[in-house]
């Protein structure tokens, strides 16, 4: 079986963990959380990481966090792109928002500007003496934007990001779960324009703690209180005195050693992406089909993609893929076709639809061997022979 992404652990990892677990700070306290979240922090260039149980939740607490700040019950929109995983949405709905789906662009797996102009202007009256955005049928309060960066590539710029908060006066959290290691153009890494950017460190993504994740923010009042909500909202250690209804949804110290352990090799494994992606472009040759890019930022080549030129050519190429025990994969079926937000949402968003249709992940971990990377190519290449 060759899968869609394994991690890589190493007798560094091994040491690490073990430090923790006869340190015996395996749970709230210890060490590693500190270290793992200024580590990060730095390779992120961001002020402040505060780290979290998983990405999902990274999502959650943030939009609760912003429902804080601006005193906002429930009664909120959020708008995302529909082509996400399911988590992106959920978040919205765990923390008492309605998600709100935007088309792609045209080929793209990333939000249309496009769209998203056009629907908060049809669809929002913007307050001007509250300074925000109400949605005209339900009188919803529009609370934010999450944009996500889409197999490791930018959802956008970061500047083109911070100009739409800008223009529409709307905060951005970036979902950016499976961005880490992702760069703008002029070199800075992703996430650092918005008010928060998080990352999941699940056990499929470029860095892993088996289960985890982090929010990056420059707003310091606002990692404060990420943390206070993440940890109790306990303002007395010895008593358990809690001034806010908080959650238990930090990370583990005994993962949070994980995490030091695989920053320090993520360079060198970003290098890898970018030669399984470079291969797969080098080998993927044919007027029916495209490996996935973008121009706009340098990615982390999380998962590789492929987009045919139609349905079946797709589907004839997941057929032989799958006869050979290689773990490729659809997209995720978007948003608003899912069964459990199609009822609230009949949209049609066509360009979404279409490039769900026509896309295929291809196994792309860091330790596939080149062979392998040239087999599945040309089973690839084989199934759409095949097919003419
Ligand atoms: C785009 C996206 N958002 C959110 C998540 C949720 O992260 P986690 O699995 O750590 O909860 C994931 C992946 O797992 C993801 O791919």
């Amino acid at each position: 079986m060759i899968n869609l992404h394994e991690p890589i652990f190493d007798k560094d990892d091994e040491d690490y963990v073990l430090e923790a677990l006869r340190s015996s700070w395996v749970s709230t306290g210890g060490p590693f959380v500190d270290k793992f979240e200024k580590d990060f922090a730095d390779f992120v260039g961001s002020k402040h990481a505060v780290s979290i149980c998983n990405g999902t939740i990274g999502l959650q607490l943030s939009i609760e966090a912003l429902k804080h700040r601006f005193r906002v019950l429930n009664n909120f929109d959020i708008i995302l792109p529909s082509l996400t995983f399911i988590a992106t949405a959920n978040a919205v709905v765990h923390a008492g928002g309605s998600p709100h789906f935007i088309d792609t662009d045209e080929n793209s797996l990333q939000f249309s500007i496009e769209n998203f102009k056009k629907y908060i202007l049809n669809n929002y009256e913007y307050r001007f003496e509250q300074k925000y955005w109400i949605n005209k049928v339900t009188f919803n309060r529009l609370l934010a934007f999450i944009p996500v960066h889409i197999m490791g590539w930018s959802a956008a710029e970061s500047y083109l990001l911070k100009g739409i908060s800008e223009e529409f006066n709307l905060t951005i959290l970036e979902d950016a779960a499976e961005a880490l290691g992702t760069y703008n153009l002029d070199e800075t890494h992703i996430g650092n324009e918005s008010l928060a950017a998080i990352f999941s460190f699940n056990g499929n993504k470029i860095l892993t703690t088996g289960g985890g994740g982090m929010i990056t923010t420059n707003d310091f009042e606002f990692a404060k209180h990420l943390k206070h909500l993440s940890t109790t909202a306990k303002i007395d250690n010895f008593r358990f005195v809690h001034d806010e209804i908080g959650y238990n949804f930090r990370l583990v110290n005994l993962l949070a050693a994980l995490g030091c352990s695989q920053l320090k090799k993520l360079k060198s494994r970003l290098v890898r992406k970018k030669e399984i992606f470079d291969l797969y472009s080098n080998y993927l040759n044919s007027p029916f089909l495209n490996l996935y890019k973008q121009q706009n930022c340098h990615s982390n080549y999380w998962l590789n993609c492929v987009i045919f030129k139609d349905f079946n050519l797709r589907e004839k190429a997941l057929t032989i893929l799958i006869e050979n025990k290689i773990q490729a994969r659809p997209l995720w079926t978007p948003c608003h076709l899912q069964p459990a937000y199609k009822v609230e949402n009949n949209l049609l968003l066509k360009y979404t639809e279409d490039i769900w249709n026509r896309t295929l992940s291809l196994p792309s971990s860091p330790k596939i061997l080149n062979e392998d990377v040239k087999f599945i190519s040309d089973l690839i290449l084989l199934s759409i022979i095949g097919d003419k």
